[in-house]
């Protein structure tokens, strides 16, 4: 039973629903622009690209803003299933509308499995975590289960754990954290979406990391950058060789990155539920010529579309989230019409 100028489904199933849509806003994304719009309509959610809140500067094709809404797609999938609900998902249903990103239809009478109501339990506490791990090396089960999460999604994951590759990816890391913290354009659109805490999207000081030594070998995002004199910014040791994951896909298109969303969210979420911390290391990806050198690196077959360190460390930091309020669309509004 749907309200249709809202697109509010009623009863149990409705609270379901409302449920899964609000996994949905736990997902990551780049400087937590939350760049998704969803819509209900009896069984069928819509997952819909919020074009307004795509970083001009750093994701200027909105690829990143596509991989975020992919993870939401999976948070929704995973709250349904632990629901016991059974979920279809059609991607880009809608030639006409590219926004649309995916429909979701929840049916009734599926258990889940045990896999699904560990991940699902654990979207909430999965936080990006930019603060130094300990040396502690992944033990190679827990490497199997990342790399087979992504692959379970029709994704890649490569991790570095070779020092030749890993010393590669670190200078392309260097290298684009150059390009972009000495672009004025990049660094006043990260400041615009850093805050001390009295938002509900961008990134608080407080889930900011200390920085690095000068010679540390991975370079952070900075998102205390803006305000400075902050006492826990004094340079920090971080470990020596964390572990790198490079997730790929086969092609390069839109729905290549709403694929490479859902198998990122299942790897990060199969990270915490490992008791692994992770964090993102975007910028090589974000720099065209980079992210071109690291396609090299890896092969030249697949595209890279995160990179992600990964390790053991004391819990991250919750940043905030809109209310449901603020991203269900009408029924109307979704279909672009
Ligand atoms: C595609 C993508 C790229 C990201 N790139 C970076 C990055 O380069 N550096 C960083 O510190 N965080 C990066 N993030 C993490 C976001 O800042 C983070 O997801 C957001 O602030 C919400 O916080 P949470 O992940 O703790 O929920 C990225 C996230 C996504 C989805």
């Amino acid at each position: 039973m749907t309200d249709t100028e809202t697109g509010t489904v009623a009863g149990a199933f409705g609270e379901a629903v409302a449920e899964a849509l609000r996994a949905g806003t736990r997902a990551p994304s780049p400087h937590n622009t939350q760049p998704w719009l969803f819509a209900t309509r009896d069984a069928e959610i819509d997952v819909v690209l919020d074009e307004s809140r795509v970083l001009a500067v750093c994701d200027p094709d909105g690829r990143e803003a596509v991989l975020a809404c992919g993870a939401a797609v999976l948070n929704i999938r995973l709250a349904l299933a632990r629901g016991g609900l059974s979920c279809a998902v059609s991607v880009l249903p809608d030639r006409r509308h590219p926004e649309l990103l995916a429909t979701l239809r929840a049916g009734v009478g599926r258990p889940p499995s045990a896999d699904d109501v560990r991940l699902a339990d654990v979207i909430e506490t999965r936080h990006t975590n930019r603060r130094p791990f300990a040396e502690s090396p992944v033990p190679s089960a827990v490497r199997h289960a990342l790399t087979r999460a992504a692959s379970e999604e029709g994704a890649g994951l490569a991790l570095l754990t070779d020092p030749a590759s890993f010393d590669t990816f670190a200078a392309l890391l260097r290298r684009a954290e150059h390009v972009q913290r000495h672009d004025p354009a990049f660094t006043t659109e990260l400041a615009a979406w850093s805050h001390h805490g009295e938002r509900r999207d961008g990134v608080p000081l407080s889930a900011g990391g200390p920085r690095g030594k000068d010679e540390a070998a991975l370079a952070l995002r900075d998102f205390g950058g803006a305000f400075g004199g902050d006492t826990d910014k004094a340079a920090r040791e971080f470990e020596r060789q964390p572990l790198v994951a490079v997730l790929t896909t086969p092609g390069d298109t839109r729905r290549d990155a709403v694929r490479a969303g859902q198998a990122l969210q299942r790897v990060l979420l199969t990270a915490t539920a490992s008791g692994l911390q992770a964090s993102f290391l975007a910028q090589p990806l974000e720099v065209p010529r980079t992210r071109a050198e690291l396609r090299t690196l890896l092969g030249g077959a697949h595209h890279p579309q995160a990179a992600l360190r990964l390790g053991y460390g004391h819990p991250g930091t919750p940043t905030p989230r809109r209310g449901l309020d603020d991203v269900l669309l009408g029924v109307r509004e979704a279909r672009g019409s």
